[in-house]
């Protein structure tokens, strides 16, 4: 570790801190990932100082030709940030007062790394919501592509994971379009409130220099200025925001795979899942393992945890900042490397695994699956609901005593339970017909799963965000 450095804030001690002390303090390994957005913050801060008068135009030529130089040696390796510097704002910062000398020393005037931090923060979730947002609006694209291959596609609904009632497949995967909608506009909205300018405030309390902050909020594209000091320093619920997000995402992915790998089963077998996102095992040579639905499931657990340990870095923190706050980064970096990672997998796995159609198709006749709608058929033959409901209890016993599906009693045994059964009762009894009869609105019926498809389409042009 290099230990020479000054801190930029040493002027105040006598001692300098223990070598332990600057490892402890460093946020260099995870913060770097912020230097592009500081020098744009730092840019922007230049122009605004001479804007006021504080730098001349030739000081402020100087500066921003310095700071284009700084990210061309950092994107081409010559200039490597130091830990005893501690983190991305005093690396940068020494730099510019390593080619500048005094007049380097002046970008800081005004400036605190608690407003510097908090804009560089923000200007790097922008981005990152964006991108977010643009791979999740190409994930729900896939989902209704598939909902169209797959509308005429019969499979049991299960709850409790149980046989319920038939349904297409296409509805199912129209039910997941419309809860990854919902993250999609929970990260909208976490995007609306990242998007607020906090330069200028400075440690805390703003500043006794003329700083015009509507200027820099021109610069940096934020869409307002943060109302008050102590709040800008100190708020981090943009970031609570994003992680919720991230996490009810990661809670839909993970139920997602979880039916994914149960329907891969050999027990189930309703779909083959694409080699590229299968692995083998090391001693069975038979085995296809559905790892990346595992890990998709596995890898939401850190998402979640990231979640927790930023409310509980912030609970109870004294008004501003605290250094608890250079916490924040670690789960929130690892939730967009997570979330992008489960994006990239997910999409062509859901693209291209194959449905076995008719594997599913020998599944639809277990289960009596289409018990609701003989109960439904008798009431509509005028029989009190809680009757039919009983009645039909009693036929499913009969046949599961005697190894019988509904098709195969004859009108005879139908009229055991009740004289309401007439020749028409067979009409009723395909899957197909089942799906289509449930045509409610938001039902599974074919015109209603097209009718969602075609909102869907609408949809994901409105949730463009610009
Ligand atoms: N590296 C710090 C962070 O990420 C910013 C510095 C603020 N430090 C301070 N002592 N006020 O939060």
């Amino acid at each position: 570790m290099e230990n020479k450095d000054k801190a930029l804030w040493s002027g105040r001690f006598a001692g300098s801190p223990a070598e332990v002390m600057q490892l402890f303090s460093q946020s260099i390994d995870y913060d770097w990932h912020l230097y592009k957005e500081d020098l744009q913050g730092s840019r922007a801060h230049a122009e605004m100082l001479h804007h006021i008068g504080i730098l001349d135009q030739r000081e402020v030529d100087n500066i921003l030709e310095a700071l284009d130089e700084i990210e061309e040696e950092v994107e081409n390796g010559v200039f490597r940030p130091k830990v005893s510097l501690e983190d991305v704002h005093m690396n940068l910062e020494a730099r510019l007062i390593e080619k500048l000398g005094a007049l380097g020393a002046k970008i800081h005037t005004g400036r605190s790394r608690n407003d510097q931090v908090a804009t560089d923060y923000r200007l790097y979730m922008k981005k990152t919501i964006k991108d977010l947002h643009e791979k999740m609006l190409t994930f729900l694209n896939v989902l209704l592509k598939r909902a169209k291959a797959d509308i005429d596609i019969i499979i049991p609904g299960f709850t409790h994971l149980q046989h319920a009632q038939p349904i297409s497949l296409g509805h199912y995967w129209m039910a997941y379009f419309w809860k990854f909608t919902r993250d999609i506009k929970r990260f909208q909205n976490a995007y609306t409130n990242t998007d607020v300018n906090p330069l200028g405030v400075g440690a805390l309390a703003g500043s006794t220099l003329p700083l015009d902050r509507e200027f820099t909020r021109k610069k940096l594209g934020f869409a307002s200025n943060s109302e008050n000091s102590l709040d800008t320093v100190s708020d981090r619920d943009y970031l609570l925001e994003f992680l919720f997000s991230a996490s009810t995402f990661c809670l839909h992915t993970s139920g997602l795979s979880e039916d994914l790998i149960i329907w891969s089963t050999s027990e189930f077998d309703f779909l083959e899942l694409p080699d590229a996102f299968c692995t083998g095992s090391s001693m069975m040579p038979n085995k296809k393992n559905p790892d990346a639905l595992e890990l998709t499931r596995g890898k939401t657990s850190g998402v979640l945890s990231s979640l927790y340990d930023l409310m509980m870095n912030i609970k109870g923190l004294p008004l501003t900042y605290n250094r608890d706050l250079q916490e924040d980064k670690r789960p929130v970096f690892h939730t967009i490397y997570t979330m992008n990672m489960i994006l990239d997998v997910l999409i062509p796995l859901i693209e291209t695994l194959e449905i076995k159609e008719e594997n599913i198709s020998k599944h639809l006749n277990k289960g009596f699956l289409l018990a609701t709608d003989v109960a439904e058929y008798l009431v509509l033959k005028g029989v009190p609901f809680r009757q039919t409901h009983e009645i039909v209890g009693n036929l499913v016993q009969y046949c599961n005593q005697h190894n019988k599906t509904f098709n195969d009693l004859t009108l005879e045994e139908w009229h055991m339970y009740s004289l309401n059964f007439k020749e028409d009762i067979y009409e009723i009894l395909s899957p197909k017909k089942s799906v289509d009869r449930r045509s409610t609105f938001g039902g599974t019926a074919r015109s209603e799963v097209l009718r969602q498809i075609s909102n869907g389409v609408e949809l994901i042009l409105e949730l463009k965000l610009d």
